[in-house]
């Protein structure tokens, strides 16, 4: 079995991700006491910071004295996440800076609370109407195989979109960050209130993931 090592500490993106490959895969979560290095997310685009993720924590596996490695003849990869949300009215904001929209204009350091993001984001869109508030979530995974006995390859990227619209007010309890206020294209609620089964079937990140299993099907893994 082909085991993936999640690279993130969202334990929401694990739970997603596992839920939406199913059991033809072996997950792992970073855990504390790996001691892997923090990565820090400063490139422009999605894709360099997943790059940047998996690369950064596979080339430390390696390096390691490799309790979590598994035996040989054993397909093992690291597999990270770089999402976020585009916004038109804003740009294409908060785009890579998702994770920190509201801590920036305090010049703060690490993630902002998803409450905070998600009130800039309502303040910012204050005078925008409906037909207006359009955007999408976009998700870029980079897979990278963790092998002793071969340099670290260039890493395979899979991207998905899932587009909607910022509503007026957060609704709904389930998922995280902004899917309280997003609505998916062809819907009337929120990410938080249609649930993980109906997310799952249509998110950036399961059309992303759909991308990575169509790689593996074809006997790249
Ligand atoms: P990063 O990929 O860890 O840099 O952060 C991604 C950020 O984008 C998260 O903290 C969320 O704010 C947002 N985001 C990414 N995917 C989703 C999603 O599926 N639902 C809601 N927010 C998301």
């Amino acid at each position: 079995m082909t085991t993936l090592l999640i690279a993130t500490r969202n334990a929401h993106k694990v739970g997603e991700i596992a839920a939406i490959l199913g059991p033809a895969f072996r997950y792992l979560k970073v855990r504390g006491e790996d001691n892997l290095p923090a990565v820090v997310e400063d490139a422009p685009t999605f894709a360099g910071n997943a790059v940047k993720k998996a690369e950064t924590i596979a080339r430390a596996l390696l390096l390691q004295s490799a309790s979590r490695l598994p035996d040989a003849g054993e397909k093992f990869f690291v597999l990270a996440d770089d999402s976020g949300l585009e916004v038109d009215a804003l740009g294409g904001a908060p785009g890579v800076h998702s994770a920190r929209f509201a801590a920036m204009d305090s010049g703060q350091e690490g993630n902002s609370p998803d409450t905070a993001n998600n009130a800039k984001l309502l303040r910012l869109l204050a005078d925008v109407p409906p037909p207006r508030r359009t955007a999408r979530f976009r998700c870029v995974l980079a897979l990278v195989e963790v092998d002793r006995a071969v340099p670290l390859l260039t890493p395979q990227l899979f991207e998905g979109a899932c587009e909607g619209q910022i509503d007026l007010a957060p609704r709904g309890a389930g998922g995280f960050g902004y899917d309280p206020l997003f609505i998916p294209q062809g819907h009337s609620q929120s990410f938080a209130e249609l649930g993980e089964d109906v997310k799952n079937g249509l998110s950036h990140r399961a059309k992303a993931l759909a991308e990575l299993r169509r790689w593996f099907a074809s006997s790249h893994g």
